[in-house]
């Protein structure tokens, strides 16, 4: 942190500066000392300094920053008079600088300048104190007190403040809270206040761990205060207008330098346009997609940042410390890539979970009710699955969600059949189609849970229409082998949209270890998962082929193939499985159904085609 104190000529700043830097044992530096002479000069002759004049003179001083912050911090003493000077200080460089301006009465500066000597000439006062333009940042010291006052003011500023802030406290916003703190960073936290349902959150949550260091707050201004210098709040509130909102609301007390950081699953299109906003304030941005649910917030998230790089190592020990380990014990967290991109990762994310959620509860559905299995049996092929290269969260609760009972009925029986969705599957197949990447598994996935949420219009089609179920005859010796090929293809396409958006959006994302930080924390961790990094460090290139074993893609193509098939002839929906089955007999052959797509295009809109005997593009006189 460099301590920067403002204000005109002889008000006082060195003076003050040099006892603030004796109190945090940091240099002081006079930006006086940086003028070029021939500025020196002109000030001794009491010409006021231009612009022009000023530019080399910041030039000089930001160039210092870098030396200084590497040494722990410095305090300057200096007259950046003008927003437009201590803009171009603050602009694109990550040192967090706290302004101070020192403010006094004129009488009062002419009485210290007479005292002291001071090198301007008097008559230059009015015209300094006409271009004071006084920062809505910062702090701002009243010189007209006595020093010990003004410094003990400062260390009221900096003392005593927690690590970090975090704003929003529902259910993922407590657990994460509780992980902060578990993990010995001191946090302020503020929960907005609804009479009724919303009131003290901040305090009961103190109140029920009377053993972690949070620090409640009762509001947004006092929230901020709570915070040391610069600032770092994580923001764990919904999605959408809120965000911009809660923004608007803290902005007005934060301080340049200071970092948001969004946990939320933001649209990755927002996360960007806040960064941009931001900055303009010269504040930091951070979006950081979260996975883990509940428990995973509370005992280690995967995280998936993304910002300006320079400043990651600021947050980087927290978030090490609070997310969940891969099995090397390196943090599930690392930099994902500039602006926007840690939330299109967590969209994709979820657009892959969305996949093998279906998929799961495909396989269920179908042995449940075109096989006769009952839920202790499917939960029994589940858990010997978890022994194995399927092992994955999902499939593990999936199991534990079949051996839930309620006085003897399956609870999974109580449970209506109709999926809500809060957006991100919805995003991310939006994203693939604009990408032009296909993205059949997540989106099958996606049309599933809309179909499901149609539940009146299934049940009157349902007897309008009665369909004419049958039992599966399924290969049980199979089924896991088409699993696992579904699976490796919905994986497949969620990481070849990350790759084409990598190179659309000039990310450089890296995917081995996006897929690494996906291995423990997160909804979508698996032992598949693990392959995937292996897989990846080997070679990025068709995705999908790298992740097929050789030997064993026969045989899982056929077992796929084979569920599909009959679970298709026994009027069982597997939208997923059979997506998936189509996919890859789709890129996987040498010729498909395009040529007859190119010729209707041609004869309906002239569009044109190529042909395979001659290069070129070519219209055909059809009629
Ligand atoms: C996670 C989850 C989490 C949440 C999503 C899914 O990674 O922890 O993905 O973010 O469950 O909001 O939401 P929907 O299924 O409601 O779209």
């Amino acid at each position: 942190m460099i301590y920067i104190l403002y204000g005109v000529s002889g008000v006082g700043k060195t003076t003050l500066g040099k006892a603030w830097a004796k109190e945090l044992s940091l240099p002081f530096f006079d930006a006086d000392d940086f003028h070029p002479a021939s500025n020196k000069d002109k000030m001794r002759a009491g010409q006021a300094l231009t612009d022009e004049d000023r530019w080399p003179w910041l030039a000089e001083l930001k160039a210092a920053f870098p030396q200084w912050e590497k040494e722990g911090g410095a305090v300057l003493a200096c007259s950046a008079l003008k927003e437009k000077y201590r803009s171009f200080l603050l602009r694109e460089q990550p040192i967090p600088l706290h302004f101070i301006l020192l403010d006094a009465s004129k009488d009062i500066i002419s009485e210290r300048m007479k005292e002291r000597d001071h090198f301007m000439p008097i008559t230059l006062l009015d015209s300094q104190l006409d271009a004071l333009e006084k920062a809505n940042y910062g702090s701002t010291l009243n010189v007209e007190k006595s020093i010990e006052k003004n410094i003990s003011q400062l260390k009221e500023k900096i003392e005593n403040k927690a690590d970090l802030g975090l704003f929003g406290l529902g259910v993922m916003g407590k657990n994460l809270a509780i992980n902060i703190a578990n993990n010995k960073f001191s946090l302020a936290t503020y929960n907005r206040y609804v009479t009724g349902s919303e009131e003290h959150i901040a305090e009961q949550l103190a109140a029920a761990h009377p053993n972690l260091p949070f620090i409640p707050t009762p509001s947004i201004e006092v929230f901020v205060e709570s915070i040391a210098l610069p600032r770092k709040i994580i923001l764990m509130i919904p999605a959408g207008k809120t965000v911009d909102l809660v923004l608007d609301q803290l902005t007005p007390f934060l301080d340049p330098g200071d970092i948001i950081m969004d946990g939320g699953n933001s649209h990755f299109e927002d996360s960007i346009r806040r960064t941009k906003a931001l900055n303009e304030k010269h504040l930091h941005f951070y979006g950081i997609g979260i996975s883990g649910g509940a428990k995973g917030a509370r005992k280690g998230p995967a995280l998936m940042p993304s910002g300006a790089k320079d400043i990651f190592p600021q947050i980087t020990p927290i978030l090490d410390r609070i997310a969940a380990k891969d099995t090397h014990g390196n943090p599930c967290s690392g930099w994902i890539g500039k602006a926007g991109s840690g939330h299109f990762v967590k969209m994709i994310h979820n657009g892959i979970e969305y996949g093998e959620m279906q998929l799961i509860a495909e396989l269920y559905h179908a042995l449940r009710f075109h096989a006769n299995k009952t839920v202790d049996e499917i939960a029994h092929l589940f858990e010997t699955w978890q022994k194995t290269d399927t092992a994955s969260y999902l499939l593990d609760i999936s199991a534990k969600i079949l051996r839930t009972k309620e006085n003897g009925t399956p609870l999974i029986d109580l449970i209506l059949d109709k999926a809500g969705n809060k957006g991100t599957g919805n995003w991310s197949a939006k994203a693939a189609f604009e990408l032009g990447v296909p993205f059949n598994v997540g989106s099958a996935a996606l049309q599933a849970r809309f179909i499901s949420a149609f539940k009146a219009e299934r049940l009157s089609a349902s007897t309008s229409f009665p369909l004419s179920k049958g039992s599966a005859n399924f290969d049980l010796s199979q089924l896991q082998q088409s699993y696992q090929m579904a699976r490796i293809i919905n994986h497949a396409q969620g990481l070849k949209v990350l790759q084409q958006a990598s190179e659309t959006y000039h990310w450089e994302l890296n995917l081995v270890e996006t897929t690494r930080i996906w291995t423990n924390g997160c909804i979508i961790r698996s032992q598949l998962m693990e392959e995937c990094t292996k897989h990846l460090a080997l070679s990025n290139e068709h995705i999908l082929n790298n992740l097929l074993d050789n030997k064993d893609y026969n045989k899982r193509i056929k077992a796929l193939t084979h569920f599909v098939h009959k679970a298709l002839g026994a009027a069982c929906p597997v939208p997923a499985h059979s997506a998936a089955l189509n996919y890859f007999l789709g890129s996987h052959s040498e010729q498909t159904s395009a040529n007859m797509i190119q010729a209707q295009r041609d004869f309906f809109g002239q569009h044109s085609f190529e042909r395979i005997d001659r290069k070129g593009s070519f219209a055909y006189p059809w009629e």
